[in-house]
């Protein structure tokens, strides 16, 4: 294993391709053992500590599972449980939890939170998104592409929707591994202009094609991955009624859609779902959907992640 000394992982600009390559491999084998308790003591004595802003399910969950997994130990930090909620700095903050524990995961509403974080933090910071970025759930969606269709270079990846954190760092993921990814948004809902040339120069370096347009039907033509996000993220339920105006119906996944894809196409969303919205039950709960590959792999990727920050193999 490749370790990621001294490093932190605050979205996919921060790895390499070999780097995500070899956490792709190492969350591979922690899958194939996860019955066989061998890696059962690699994190024994280990302490994650995981603030949350915002709710979650599979990232609090799958942080802690995996950490008890491998031996460790993780404390669960919710928005009223430390001097944070009553004014203390975040640069505070990550200098006295780094004084205490072996690595930092947090879910925050505001990306520069998590920069203030690291640069206060002398252990590694792990982000479990921001309003800009979700890396772990996007190398957890890297592993369920590579899983199903044996590779990721040279194929053709539509996501559909809501260009926010998840596609941010989608289009960056999807660069680096060769994947070829359009992402249909409404005008003023696209991805953050930046990450988009960014993605785009690296995809010339790795030969796909990175776009952003507006017509879903476009991007879903001839796809082997479809991939959409809620239309409402947290902290934008005071837009939920213009969101909906706007992304309904056209940038709903539904079998419609879904025809212009490759007959082997693959479904996937980072969860939770709102059926009836961003997709419906029909292809959510249908055959070509892989999403609780995807959640379960959250658990592995992160493993192997926390192992390789952690430099222990
Ligand atoms: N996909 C994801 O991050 O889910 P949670 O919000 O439940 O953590
Ligand atoms: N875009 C969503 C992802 C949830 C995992 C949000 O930010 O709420």
């Amino acid at each position: 294993m490749t370790f990621l000394k001294n490093r932190y992982i605050l979205s996919l600009q921060d790895l390499d391709s070999n780097e995500i390559h070899m956490l792709l491999d190492t969350a591979e084998k922690f899958k194939q053992e996860v019955d066989s308790g061998k890696y059962r003591q690699l994190l024994k004595g280990k302490i994650l500590g995981m603030i949350f802003q915002k709710p979650s399910t599979r990232t609090r969950v799958s942080f802690e599972a995996g950490m008890l997994q491998l031996g460790g130990h993780a404390l669960f930090l919710g928005p009223n449980d430390m001097q944070l909620s009553k004014g203390e700095t975040i640069e505070d903050t990550g200098r006295t939890l780094s004084l205490y524990l072996d690595c930092i995961m947090a879910r925050v509403y505001d990306h520069t939170d998590l920069e203030k974080l690291s640069t206060s933090s002398t252990i590694p910071v792990i982000n479990g998104l921001s309003d800009r970025f979700h890396p772990c759930q996007i190398l957890a969606d890297l592993l369920t592409i590579r899983e199903h269709k044996g590779k990721l270079e040279g194929l053709s990846l539509a996501w559909v929707g809501d260009g926010f954190n998840v596609c941010n760092d989608l289009l960056i993921g999807c660069a680096k591994t060769g994947i070829n990814m359009t992402a249909a948004c409404p005008k003023g809902y696209e991805p953050l202009e930046w990450i988009v040339k960014l993605a785009q120069k690296e995809g010339k370096q790795n030969n796909c094609n990175i776009n952003v347009i507006n017509d879903p039907i476009k991007a879903v033509k001839d796809a082997d991955i479809v991939i959409t996000d809620t239309f409402v993220s947290l902290g934008k339920d005071n837009e939920k009624i213009q969101r909906e105006k706007i992304f309904l119906p056209k940038y709903q996944v539904n079998s419609d859609l879904l025809r212009h894809a490759q007959n082997d196409v693959i479904f996937m969303h980072c969860l939770p779902a709102k059926r009836g919205q961003e997709v419906t039950a029909e292809i959510i709960d249908g055959k070509s959907s892989v999403v609780w590959d995807e959640a379960e792999n959250r658990l592995h990727i992160q493993k192997a992640l926390l192992c390789s920050l952690l430099e222990i193999s």
